[in-house]
């Protein structure tokens, strides 16, 4: 169909005379409408054939969330949707509100805390595949999103969106979701690059670190996305690094991502994040979105025409204040994005809404949910639990709304309660809710009261409660006040297990929470938002229909004091210069830097069955540079359930000119195992594995010497440990 249109075009672009339509050649496609032309061919006719007004409209918004083609050639505009987590409903042209539409409900895929926390790539691809599928059936180019700022802080308000503390994890999780995403030419656009780790300051903290903190902690998780993923686009971040805006920078989007990476895509503005049209050419914007204009009422009767790089940059073309090689280089990577997406003739259909998507987001959901704890069996639930006691607001609550930009329009949200009651009464089990507490703010006594009640006549007590979507929870534009569960959940908490002692607190979140009332109950789960399968997945792991197998992306602080960003009195959010003086300790490498002990630690995560390794061993116990060596270890269920272990894989460098963590995780592998069964699990270890990011010589570095690799169930479990030598 697509390209007998073109066709059209073609004939219509030769603008015959009449007099030879008789004798009428062959309509010849122009090589920018030809699929069969090579891209990059088709981009330099394109060029070839644009005016300087055209190639400059393709470079901005012409509304919310859409950039202008060029109609004469019949190159189509450009549709951008939110986000991360689904494909957000249809809005207004010019407004931040919906339009209305009947037709534009999607699913609710789990927020990315719980896919990174599945530590499963095959589920990052699953994940990909099928949102990509819903934002091509909903004809959209561009999906805002996987977001993978390092979790820096527990109390930065977008934690949910991304993929938690460690740059490896989040490196090797992003890639399968942009693969899954641009398979069905949709372009992924990864953000918020870079160093956006926290809300409340976001457009104006001008952020500043070591080089060896950015390349090693803050980059990577961006330069897989380019180099492995092979994203098409990148959205930049609000904020400034050392003193200029990220979005139209020399160092971040231009210098690291274009030059050194070789990134050949399009750098996406946030929405308003460019501030300077000279600094914008100069630097590696692309294409400008949502500047201060609402396109309608605000500036001039055309205020898209006031974008940065829109009308003030034809000015300086026109003046010779900036040059047409300079708008040529933009205007390729905003034309290689359209080909690949809006004018892709191999695109699939899409689809959306379809039992597949909602097995996925299941799916997903159950590998990414965390057992924290589990003393005396208390899960799964048995035949012996014959009432339950459903407690909590969030058991009731929709999630899958509000929390800024993520926010979703869903077909359908299954809640907790939901979940619970339909598995429940599969099985003749009665169940029973109360709300406990209130996020209104009318907590009360009362409330309690009920809520204890109830537990105490029933065999079990599912409480379901966490953060929300609710500004200085989990939400854009806002950070968390404190790491305390709010609206008096802890003390709710601690009088259930007064009541009853089989209490399992079930959070959603996205982010860690201080739990006062731990030694009180006998089981934790993560449950994180897990969209529009919530209380399936949630009762699937309850029952035991799914051994959970998750294991936590980030660390739980015992205070937030231990925090790296907050500690010895440092302040949180910050506006205006702010140095990350912690450099590359975060996360994990912190508290083992400071010996503190945390509430649980990255990578922690248990299980319904257990897991026996054996004595790692390696191939060779020294390894010369460019070569690589091989580490296997024997991995045993020895319960009596299936179930799934992610095996990790850190290393320490014994011996190095520079402070480097104890050890950093640079493998893992999650291995499925039938009860009984044993499995040979390998990893390859190469040189790469062992660099460190040299400042005074901006290369990265592998020093000869001692290392050791460990086996580890967690970061804080090691089942093992080898030595071995780099040469
Ligand atoms: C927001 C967010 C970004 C989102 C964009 C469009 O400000 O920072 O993640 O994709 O604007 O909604």
């Amino acid at each position: 169909m697509k390209i007998l249109r073109l066709a059209a075009l073609a004939a219509a672009s030769l603008l015959l005379p009449a007099s030879c339509c008789r004798q009428a050649p062959k309509a010849v496609i122009p090589p920018y409408l030809n699929p069969e032309v090579d891209i990059e061919a088709r981009i330099d006719d394109a060029l070839s054939r644009m005016t300087l007004e055209e190639k400059v409209a393709i470079l901005h918004a012409q509304s919310k969330f859409s950039s202008a083609g060029v109609p004469r050639l019949g190159i189509p505009e450009l549709w951008c949707t939110d986000g991360p987590h689904g494909i957000r409903a249809e809005l207004i042209w010019d407004k931040w509100k919906e339009a209305g539409w009947t037709n534009d409900s999607c699913i609710a895929y789990p927020a990315l805390t719980c896919l990174a926390a599945s530590w499963n790539p095959e589920m990052s691809a699953l994940y990909g595949k099928s949102i990509g599928e819903e934002a091509r059936y909903r004809e959209k180019d561009v999906l805002l999103g996987p977001g993978v700022n390092i979790y820096r802080t527990p109390l930065n308000g977008r934690n949910f969106e991304y993929m938690g503390e460690d740059p490896y994890l989040s490196a090797t999780m992003v890639v399968p979701y942009i693969k899954g995403v641009q398979q069905n030419g949709v372009a992924a656009c990864v953000k918020h690059y870079a160093l956006n780790n926290e809300e409340t300051w976001r457009n104006s903290i001008d952020v500043d670190l070591s080089d060896r903190a950015l390349h090693e902690i803050y980059l990577p998780a961006f330069k897989a996305a380019v180099q492995q993923g092979g994203a098409w686009s990148i959205m930049a971040s609000y904020n400034l690094l050392r003193g200029r805006h990220v979005g139209q920078d020399l160092l971040l989007t231009k210098q690291i991502l274009k030059d050194e990476w070789g990134f050949d895509g399009a750098v996406i503005s946030d929405w308003g994040a460019v501030h300077d049209t000279d600094q914008a050419i100069e630097g590696g914007m692309d294409l400008e979105f949502g500047s201060w204009t609402n396109g309608l009422t605000q500036g001039k009767s055309n205020a898209y025409a006031s974008y940065y790089l829109a009308d003030p940059y034809l000015e300086r073309l026109r003046d010779g204040r900036a040059d047409v090689a300079g708008l040529d280089e933009k205007c390729r990577r905003v034309l290689r994005l359209i080909f690949r997406t809006a004018m892709n003739p191999d695109k699939p259909f899409g689809s959306m809404c379809s039992d597949e998507h909602y097995a996925a987001a299941r799916k997903i959901a159950g590998e990414g949910i965390v057992l924290l704890k589990n003393d005396a069996a208390a899960l799964p639930l048995d035949a012996g639990v014959k009432k339950i006691a459903v407690i909590g607001e969030n058991a009731t609550r929709m999630l899958t709304v509000g929390g800024g930009s993520s926010g979703l329009k869903v077909r359908r949200e299954i809640s907790p309660l939901q979940g619970i009651a339909e598995r429940a009464a599969a099985g003749g089990v009665e169940v029973e809710w109360a709300r406990g507490y209130a996020s209104d703010g009318s907590s009360s006594p009362a409330l309690i009261a009920e809520a204890v009640a109830l537990a105490s006549g029933s065999d079990a007590v599912i409480f379901v409660g966490g953060l929300n979507k609710d500004e200085h929870q989990d939400c854009e534009g806002t950070d968390r006040l404190s790491m305390d569960l709010p609206y008096g959940q802890n003390e709710l908490i601690a009088a259930l297990s007064e009541a009853n002692p089989r209490v399992v607190v079930t959070l959603l979140s996205g982010n860690a929470v201080s739990m006062p009332w731990l030694a009180g109950v006998p089981s934790v789960l993560q449950a994180w938002y897990p969209g529009s399968e919530t209380g399936h997945a949630i009762a699937d792991v309850l029952w035991g229909d799914v051994n959970p197998s998750g294991k936590l992306p980030f660390t739980f602080p015992a205070a937030l004091e231990d925090s790296p960003a907050h500690y010895a009195g440092k302040t949180f959010p910050n506006n205006g210069k702010t140095f990350y003086d912690e450099g590359i300790f975060v996360g994990y490498r912190w508290f083992e830097h400071k010996g503190i002990k945390p509430l649980f630690a990255f990578g922690h995560g248990l299980s319904y069955t257990s897991f026996e390794y054996g004595q790692p061993r390696i191939s060779r116990t020294g390894l010369r540079a460019g070569g690589s060596l091989k580490l296997s270890v024997p991995v045993t269920n020895t319960g009596e359930r299936d179930g799934a272990e992610v095996v990790q894989l850190y290393i320490t460098d014994c011996e190095c000119s520079l402070e480097r963590p104890g050890k950093e995780l640079k493998g893992f592998k999650k291995v499925p195992l039938k009860a009984g069964e044993s499995a040979t699990v390998e990893f390859v270890i190469d040189s790469a594995a062992l660099e460190y990011f040299d400042d005074a010589s901006h290369s990265w570095v592998a020093e000869p010497g001692e290392f050791i690799a460990h086996i580890a169930a967690a970061s804080d479990d090691i089942r093992g440990s080898v030595s071995f030598s780099l040469l």
